[in-house]
């Protein structure tokens, strides 16, 4: 399943908003197309986010510098989204095809996750129990996925797990984007509440949590979907490993701690409308809704990357792996 690709000159994306029931895809033509995707989360994951706004660098004219700035605005967690951005100004400025520099955005993602599959997939054993927290398949990337590309390596390889799926309030990314990614690649998938982590531990059904990341700061503290930093909580009571997966590009070494990583909030009406026929709450109850929230790394048992997998004290194995630049 593609989330996004070039035929005949054009960009076909897949509108992530309207899975499980329809797969729909769209074709964004202006820079307010290609936003309005972005914060509404018609194309979301980090990396994917990345690669979407590559494309919109290279597909639009106008000033570069004012669509790079406009583009980062729209949601300032995953680090993957300047990252892209900043590359395709630099491709710009060096006088380079833009579409080729999208294009290799996209592909190196590619070889990135698959990367970071093999090596999270050496961490398992067939058989295995896996809690996932919000989605980061290959809805969320380009192929395999991050936190997902284990299990999805995995099945091809003929490995059985059992993938145990937070439904990750409010948006629901893990009922919508990962059960139906998971059960699409024939892994055996049970989705639960985020409220039942503590329960499927608890009765042995877990050994290990893999979850994806937006950003990893030089510490090695991690910004995830909301809720991802109770998930690590409970394995660590449980002596669960909780894996983080992400590529290189996700490492922010100019964030020295999570305390320094800017929390996306988002609208109220996600947490008491959005998927209800009626409202939840009343009008004048306050929500507060910060998209993501952030996981020390003390209860990080690995972070793995493209470059290979990390173990603490973090902030000198990501030393160890950072381009001298
Ligand atoms: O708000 P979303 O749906 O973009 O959040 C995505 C996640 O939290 C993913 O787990 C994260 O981006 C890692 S993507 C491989």
């Amino acid at each position: 399943m593609q989330n996004m690709y070039l035929k005949g000159g054009k960009l076909f994306v897949l509108d992530q908003t309207k899975l499980p029931n329809e797969e729909i895809y769209f074709t964004p033509k202006t820079k307010e197309d290609y936003y309005y995707a972005i914060k509404t989360l018609q194309v979301r994951g980090a990396p994917a986010i990345g690669i979407f706004a590559g494309y919109a660098m290279a597909m639009l004219d106008g000033n570069k510098e004012e669509l790079k700035a406009y583009l980062d605005s729209c949601r300032p967690t995953a680090v993957n989204l300047s990252y892209a951005t900043s590359r395709m100004l630099k491709a710009y400025k060096d006088g380079k095809n833009l579409l080729d520099e999208a294009t290799a955005i996209h592909n190196e993602d590619i070889e990135m996750c698959r990367k970071i599959s093999e090596y999270g997939l050496s961490l398992l054993h067939d058989g295995d129990g896996v809690l996932t927290h919000c989605n980061a398949g290959e809805l969320a990337t380009s192929k395999y996925g991050t936190g997902l590309g284990p299990l999805i390596l995995g099945a091809e390889k003929g490995y059985n797990f059992h993938a145990y799926v937070d439904e990750t309030r409010p948006l629901l990314q893990g009922a919508r984007l990962t059960s139906y990614e998971l059960e699409k690649a024939g892994i055996d998938t049970t989705l639960i509440c985020d409220n039942m982590a503590s329960l499927v531990m608890k009765q042995g059904k877990i050994n290990a949590v893999l979850v994806g990341t937006d950003r990893i700061a030089a510490n090695g503290d991690i910004a995830n979907k909301i809720g991802t930093s109770g998930v690590a909580i409970l394995a660590k009571y449980y002596g669960i490993p909780f894996y983080v997966l992400g590529p290189y590009s996700t490492i922010d070494y100019k964030c020295k701690t999570g305390d320094d990583i800017v929390i996306e909030e988002r609208e109220q009406s996600e947490i008491k409308e959005m998927w209800y026929k009626k409202p939840m709450a009343l009008p004048e109850t306050k929500c507060y809704n910060p998209s993501f929230d952030v996981t020390d790394n003390s209860l990080i048992t690995a972070i793995i990357t493209d470059r290979g997998i990390l173990r603490a004290p973090y902030r000198e194995s990501l030393e160890r792996i950072k381009d001298n630049d």
